[in-house]
C-alpha cells in the first residue's frame, strides 16, 4: 500500500519534492489528460456508470483510443472520491473494442524494428509503446470486472480495485504522454501497424486469477522494468530528452504495477494454502507462451518486492 498511498499525493497539492524531480511538475505532464479533466466541472451523477464493473465494461467497449483515456480518467476519479461506491457485476467480453487504426497483425508480421537514433525508429519506438499502453488500459479495468473473488470464493477487498483502479488511470496517462510525444514528432498513434500479443497473452489467463497475475504484472509488465532503461539511454543518446523522461516516468510509476501483482498474487497463495514462489514458477511455465529473458532488472524487480530467487530460475540468456 506504501507504492499507492505515494502515487496518490502526486495527484493533489501536495506533490512531494520526490515526484516533482521526476518530472511531474514538468511540462511533460501538461497538457495532458490530467489538465484536460481538472478543467472539467465535476460530471453530473447520471453521467456516471452506477457501479465499477460497469465503468469497466463502458471502456472495455469503447473503441477510440482518446475516449478510452478520457472516461479511464473519469472514472478512476470517481472510484477515488466514492462518486462510484459499488463494485456490481459485470461478464466483461472476450477482447475490448479497439480502434479501426492501427492495423493489427501477427507478431511475425511486424516491420523490423528501426534504429531509435533516426527519427522513424523513434516513432517506431513511441507508437509500440503507445499501444502496450492502451492494451494495458483495458487489462487493468478487466482485471477488476472479471475477476470478484479470491481462488477460495472470498470476495476481493477494496483494496484490490483501488490498485487496478489506479494502474488502469497509471496506464491512462501514460498513453497519453506517449501520444503526445508522437504528436510533437509529427505522428499519431494509428499510424504503422502493432501486433496483438498482449491481449493474446492475457485470454491465455481469463479463467484465473493467480494465473492471470503470474502472467500480466509479473511477467510482461515485469519485463519492461528490464527493457525500458536501454531505451532511455537509447533516446537521450538520439537527442530526445522528452520522450526519454516519459519513459523514465512510466518506468517508475511501473514499479507500483509489479509491486500490485506480486501483493495480490501473494493474496491468492495464502487463500490458496500455496507456497507462492513455486506456485507462480508452475503458472507461469503453463501459462507463458515464452520465456524469461535475461538481463533482469534487478534494482526495480525488488523495489516491488519481486524477489529474485522466483524469476532468476526461469531466466534464459
Ligand atoms: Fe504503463
Ligand atoms: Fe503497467
Amino acid at each position: 500500500m506504501r507504492e499507492r498511498g505515494r502515487r496518490r499525493t502526486r495527484e493533489g497539492a501536495e506533490e512531494d519534492a520526490e515526484g516533482a524531480a521526476r518530472g511531474w511538475a514538468s511540462p511533460l505532464t501538461e497538457p495532458g489528460p490530467r489538465r484536460h479533466l481538472a478543467a472539467m466541472s465535476p460530471a453530473p451523477i447520471s453521467a456516471l456508470p452506477a457501479t465499477l464493473c460497469d465503468a469497466a465494461l463502458a471502456v472495455l467497449t469503447t473503441a477510440a483510443p482518446a475516449e478510452k483515456v478520457r472516461l479511464t480518467r473519469l472514472y478512476a476519479a470517481a472510484w477515488r472520491d466514492g462518486r462510484i461506491a459499488a463494485l456490481g457485476t459485470a461478464r466483461p467480453p472476450a477482447r475490448p473494442a479497439r480502434p479501426e487504426r492501427p492495423e493489427l497483425r501477427l507478431p511475425r508480421d511486424m516491420p523490423k524494428r528501426r534504429k531509435a537514433q533516426s527519427l522513424a525508429g523513434r516513432i517506431a519506438l513511441l507508437h509500440a509503446l503507445a499501444h502496450i499502453e492502451l492494451n494495458a488500459i483495458d487489462l487493468a479495468w478487466d482485471i477488476v470486472a472479471r475477476f470478484p473473488t479470491l481462488p477460495d470464493g472470498t470476495a476481493l477487498p477494496r483494496g484490490f480495485q483501488d490498485d487496478w483502479v489506479q494502474v488502469a488511470d497509471d496506464e491512462a496517462r501514460h498513453h497519453a504522454l506517449l501520444e503526445q510525444r508522437l504528436n510533437a514528432l509529427g505522428a499519431s498513434y494509428g499510424d504503422l501497424p502493432a501486433h496483438d500479443g498482449l491481449w493474446q497473452a492475457s485470454e491465455a489467463t481469463a479463467h484465473d486469477l493467480p494465473a492471470r497475475l503470474a502472467v500480466v504484472p509479473l511477467v510482461l509488465e515485469a519485463r519492461g522494468l528490464d527493457v525500458t532503461p536501454a531505451m532511455i539511454d537509447s533516446l537521450n543518446r538520439a537527442g530526445d530528452p522528452a520522450a526519454a523522461e516519459a519513459l523514465q516516468i512510466i518506468h517508475d510509476e511501473e514499479i507500483s504495477h509489479v509491486a500490485a501483482g506480486r501483493r495480490w498474487f501473494q493474496a491468492c497463495a495464502d487463500a490458496s494454502g500455496r507456497d507462492a514462489q513455486s506456485w507462480w514458477q508452475e503458472l507461469v511455465r503453463t501459462w507463458f507462451n515464452g520465456v524469461l529473458k535475461r538481463p533482469f532488472n534487478e534494482p526495480s524487480r525488488s523495489r516491488a518486492d519481486f524477489p529474485a530467487d522466483w524469476y532468476e530460475p526461469l531466466g534464459v540468456a
